[in-house]
C-alpha cells in the first residue's frame, strides 16, 4: 500500500513528466534519423529497378522478344543482387534467375514485395525481394527486381533495438522516479510524523536534521525556529497568567477586607468618604497593573509590530520629560535634557513612549529630594542610545538583571507605590525592537541605556 502511494507523491509525478518528455524527444530524434535513412535505401532500389526496367523495355521495343530473352539471360547470370523472371501471359517462366513467378500480390505501380528460394550450401534460403512487373506488348510478362534481404535485415534489428531501447528507458525512468519519490517522501514522512505529534500534544518536539544542508533542513530549521519562538511566547503568556493569579490576588484581597472592615461598624460619613477614597486609589492602582501586564504581552507577543512606523525619538522623548516636568518640580529635582542630533527609529509610538516614560518615572521616583535627573540622547555609528541618569541610591550589581523581571521590587523602595512592572515594559519594549537595555552605576544613582538601531 505505502508503495502504491509512491506513484501519487509529487516527486514521482515530476520524474514520470520528465520521463516522458524526454524519451518522446528522444525517440522522435530516432526515428527521424532512422525513416530517412531507411526510407533514402528503399528510394535507391526503386529507382535503379525503375532504370533497368526503361532500359529492358527499349530493348524489347528494339529487339523483340529473342533480344529481351538474351539480355535476361544475360542478366541473371551475373550474381549481383538483381532478379529476373521473363515469363508467358500465363505467367510460366521464359528466361531469368526467379524459378517462379511470386505468390505475393501485385501493388500500386506494379510493385510486389515477396520472397523466394535462393539455393545455398544448405539447400536453399527464403529471402525477401522488391521487384516491378511489367506488361509487354504481346502478353509477355516481365519481372525485373533486386533482392532487400539484407536491408530488411538490418530494418528489422534497428527497429526491435528501438523498441528494448524504449522499453529500457521507460523502465529505468520508473525505478529512477520510485527512488526519487522514496528519498522525497521519507523525509516529508518525517517531517509530518513530528508535526503530527506535535499537534498531539508533544510540544517539545522538534524535526530531526539530515546534516546534508539542502532544502528539506533548511524546512526543518525553520519549523524548529518557529516552534522555539511559539514555545517561549507560550511561556511568556503562561508567565503572565501565573502573575495575574500570584500577584493581584494580594491586593484584591486587601481591597475587599477594607471594604469589609469598614462596614463591620457603624462609621461616620467622613471616614466611609475615606474608605472610599482608599478603594478608588487601591482600584487605580490594579487598573494600572493590569494596563501594564496587557502592554508586556502586546509587546512580548510581537503583535505590536504591525503597529511601527518611523518616528523621532527625540521628540517622542521630549514630549514624555515635558510631561514630568511637574512631578520633578514637585520633588525639587533639577529636569535636564541633552538631545543634539534628530535620531529617527522604527518603532510602535505609543510603547516607547511608555517605556521612556517608566524611566524617568523611576529615576524621579528613587531619587531623594533636590536630586538630578538628566535625560539624554546620542547618535554612536548605526544605533541612537537614550540615557537616563539620576542621583538616587540606584540598583546593586547583582540585581540589575533581577529587577527586570515582572513584579520584582527592592526592599529599598518598598515605601514607593509601584507594581514592580515598569522596567519589565521597558525590556519587552526593547525586544520589541531589537533595542539593548542595560542598568549602570552612575555614581551615586543609576544610570540606565537603551540602544535603538536607526532607521536606515
Ligand atoms: N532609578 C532607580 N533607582 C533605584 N532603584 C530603582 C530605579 N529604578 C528601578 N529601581 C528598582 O527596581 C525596582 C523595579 O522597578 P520597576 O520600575 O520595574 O517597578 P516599580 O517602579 O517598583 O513599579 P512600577 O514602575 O510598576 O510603578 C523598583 O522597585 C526599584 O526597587
Ligand atoms: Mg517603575
Amino acid at each position: 500500500m505505502r508503495f502504491l502511494n509512491l506513484f501519487r507523491t509529487t516527486a514521482f509525478r515530476l520524474a514520470l513528466i520528465y520521463l516522458l518528455l524526454f524519451a518522446a524527444s528522444a525517440f522522435a530524434l530516432i526515428a527521424f534519423i532512422y525513416w530517412n535513412t531507411a526510407g533514402f535505401m528503399a528510394a535507391q532500389t526503386d529507382e535503379t529497378i525503375n532504370a533497368e526496367i526503361q532500359g529492358l523495355r527499349e530493348q524489347y521495343g528494339a529487339s523483340g522478344l529473342p533480344g529481351l530473352r538474351q539480355v535476361v539471360i544475360e542478366r541473371s547470370s551475373v550474381a549481383r543482387g538483381g532478379l529476373y523472371l521473363l515469363a508467358n501471359s500465363d505467367q510460366s517462366r521464359i528466361a531469368g534467375n526467379l524459378d517462379r513467378w511470386p505468390d505475393a500480390p501485385t501493388g500500386q505501380g506494379g510493385w510486389v514485395d515477396f520472397t523466394y528460394d535462393r539455393p545455398s550450401l544448405s539447400g536453399s534460403d527464403r529471402r525477401s525481394a522488391r521487384a516491378r512487373h511489367l506488361e509487354l506488348l504481346g502478353g509477355f510478362q516481365l519481372l525485373v527486381g533486386r533482392d532487400v534481404h539484407e536491408r530488411r535485415e538490418i530494418e528489422d534489428r534497428i527497429e526491435s533495438a528501438l523498441f528494448w531501447s524504449a522499453c529500457i528507458t521507460v523502465g529505468l525512468g520508473l525505478i529512477g522516479g520510485l527512488l526519487m519519490s522514496r528519498n522525497v517522501t521519507r523525509r516529508l514522512d518525517v517531517i509530518n510524523e513530528t508535526t503530527r505529534d506535535i499537534i498531539d500534544g508533544d510540544l517539545n518536539r522538534r524535526v530531526p536534521l539530515s546534516g546534508s544542508n539542502d532544502e528539506f533542513d533548511e524546512l526543518a530549521t525553520n519549523l524548529n525556529d518557529m516552534l522555539d519562538q511559539i514555545g517561549s511566547l507560550m511561556a511568556g503568556m503562561s508567565e503572565v497568567a501565573d502573575n495575574i493569579a500570584h500577584d493581584l490576588r494580594t491586593p484584591l484581597n486587601r481591597l475587599r477586607s477594607r471594604l469589609e472592615v469598614t462596614l463591620m461598624k457603624p462609621a461616620s460619613e467622613l471616614e466611609y468618604r475615606e474608605a472610599l477614597e482608599g478603594a478608588i486609589a487601591e482600584s487605580d492602582q490594579l487598573i494600572s497593573t493590569f494596563n501594564s501586564l496587557l502592554l508586556i504581552a502586546r509587546a512580548e507577543t510581537g503583535q505590536a509590530r504591525e503597529n511601527f512606523e518611523e518616528l523621532e525619538l527625540k521628540s517622542v522623548l521630549t514630549d514624555v520629560v515635558e510631561l514630568y516636568e511637574p512631578l520633578a518640580e514637585a520633588k525639587r529635582i533639577t529636569l535636564k535634557t541633552s538631545a543634539s542630533q534628530a535620531a529617527p527609529i522604527n518603532g510602535d509610538r505609543g510603547l516607547i513612549s511608555q517605556m521612556l516614560a517608566n524611566l524617568i518615572d523611576n529615576a524621579i521616583k528613587y531619587t531623594p529630594e533636590d536630586g538630578m535627573v538628566t535625560v539624554s540622547i546620542r547618535r554612536t555609528g548605526r544605533h541612537a542610545v537614550v540615557e537616563v541618569r539620576d542621583t538616587g541610591a540606584g540598583i546593586p550589581q547583582a540585581e540589575r538583571e533581577h529587577v527586570l523581571r515582572r513584579f520584582v521590587r527592592l526592599e529599598a523602595s518598598r515605601n514607593e507605590p509601584g507594581s514592580g512592572l515598569g522596567l519589565s515594559l521597558v525590556a519587552a519594549v526593547a525586544r520589541l525592537h531589537d533595542a539593548e537595555i542595560t542598568l549602570g552605576d552612575a555614581k551615586p544613582g543609576l544610570i540606565a541605556t537603551l540602544r535603538f538601531h536607526l532607521k536606515d
